[in-house]
């Protein structure tokens, strides 16, 4: 059998294994948390297979998500024919996250505000069960072995104690390569694209989350993202595993036109990579790398004034900033 074929059987076990186990263990009205991320995709799939209408898909804009996010996962899970409920809970992230800079704090307030919607949604549809798309490296980077904490990921060390709610989740022994087999596999049209984290844009803000600084690093990262795509088709260099733009709140002086601007720093992130665990630092052209500059310092004029290039390797560096 070619590799391909075996890489295809392969994923279609995991897949019906996962179904399988799905059925046995819920046998009541779950919900689940679907951010469009391939993670919570597939599990949402999959428990979708497993228990049709028991399962409830709930997309919560927390206000930290990339550009135009929100309706793209709305539109990919309407073409999945799998109903999905958004709800707006911006505004209550950001009275949460108001002061609070230190980066494992903002994580755990993060994952505790999500389960409290979950909370909200869950006594609306009278749910016994969580379905999360927890990943192997999710948890032994929470401090799952016997290693320190590196990131309290939103879907593990935010979970507060009290939680009502019986967690399920079917991805937890795979890894990053694995879940995008089972994506193709089950035909999920995002299953290409780049993992962004749980907490979204709040990891790449650094300092205080205000809605100001997490549109500046929005529309940053939708440049970034624009320019090392058009690269790639151009054939300039290979896809990243993930590229973004991070936010920094290190002021340096800068000048536009006439005025002295103090400005804060956009940092450009690109990294190879195969789950996530370790990766190299992606070289991008540097004529390209001039055009993010640019472009970052037109668009956030008096906000942003200097651009910088990250080429730290995992480890030592992680490929979030926070
Ligand atoms: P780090 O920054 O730890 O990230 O090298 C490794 C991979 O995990 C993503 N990441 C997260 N994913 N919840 C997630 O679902 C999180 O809290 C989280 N933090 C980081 C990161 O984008 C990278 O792909």
């Amino acid at each position: 059998m070619s590799r391909y074929g075996g890489e295809v059987l392969q994923a279609q076990m995991l897949v019906d294994e996962a179904v399988e186990a799905l059925q046995a263990q819920i046998d009541d009205t779950a919900i689940i948390a679907c951010s469009g991320g391939i993670d919570s995709t597939v599990a949402a799939v999959l428990a979708h297979s497993a228990v049709g209408s028991l399962l409830h898909c709930v997309y919560v804009d927390t206000g930290l998500m990339r550009k135009d996010e929100s309706e793209e996962v709305a539109g990919m899970f309407g073409d999945l024919s799998i109903e999905l409920k958004v709800v707006d809970a911006s505004e209550r992230f950001f009275s949460h996250l108001e002061g609070v800079t230190e980066p494992e704090e903002k994580r755990m307030v993060i994952g505790e505000q999500f389960i409290r919607v979950f909370e909200e949604e869950q006594s609306t549809c009278g749910a016994k069960y969580l379905v999360q798309g927890t990943i192997a490296p999710d948890w032994i980077e929470s401090g799952g072995g016997e290693r320190d904490v590196i990131k309290s990921h939103h879907n593990v060390g935010g979970l507060p104690e009290d939680v009502d709610l019986v967690i399920v989740e079917p991805l937890r022994e795979l890894y990053k390569d694995e879940v995008r087999e089972m994506a193709r596999q089950i035909g999920i049209s995002s299953s290409e694209r780049q993992p962004f984290p749980g907490p979204g844009l709040a990891v790449r803000v650094l300092g205080e989350l205000t809605p100001d600084r997490v549109e500046a690093c929005r529309q940053a990262c939708h440049i970034v993202e624009t320019h090392i795509q058009g690269a790639v088709e151009e054939g300039r260099c290979d896809l990243p595993w993930q590229y973004f733009a991070a936010l920094l709140p290190v002021r340096s002086v800068g000048v536009h036109g006439d005025a002295r601007v103090h400005g804060e720093t956009v940092v450009v992130r690109a990294v190879a990579s195969l789950d996530g665990m370790s990766a190299r630092y992606s070289p991008i052209p540097h004529d390209v790398l001039a055009a993010i500059s640019t472009e970052v310092t037109n668009t956030l004029k008096g906000q942003v004034n200097r651009v910088v290039y990250d080429i730290t390797h995992k480890p030592p560096g992680t490929i979030e900033w926070e």
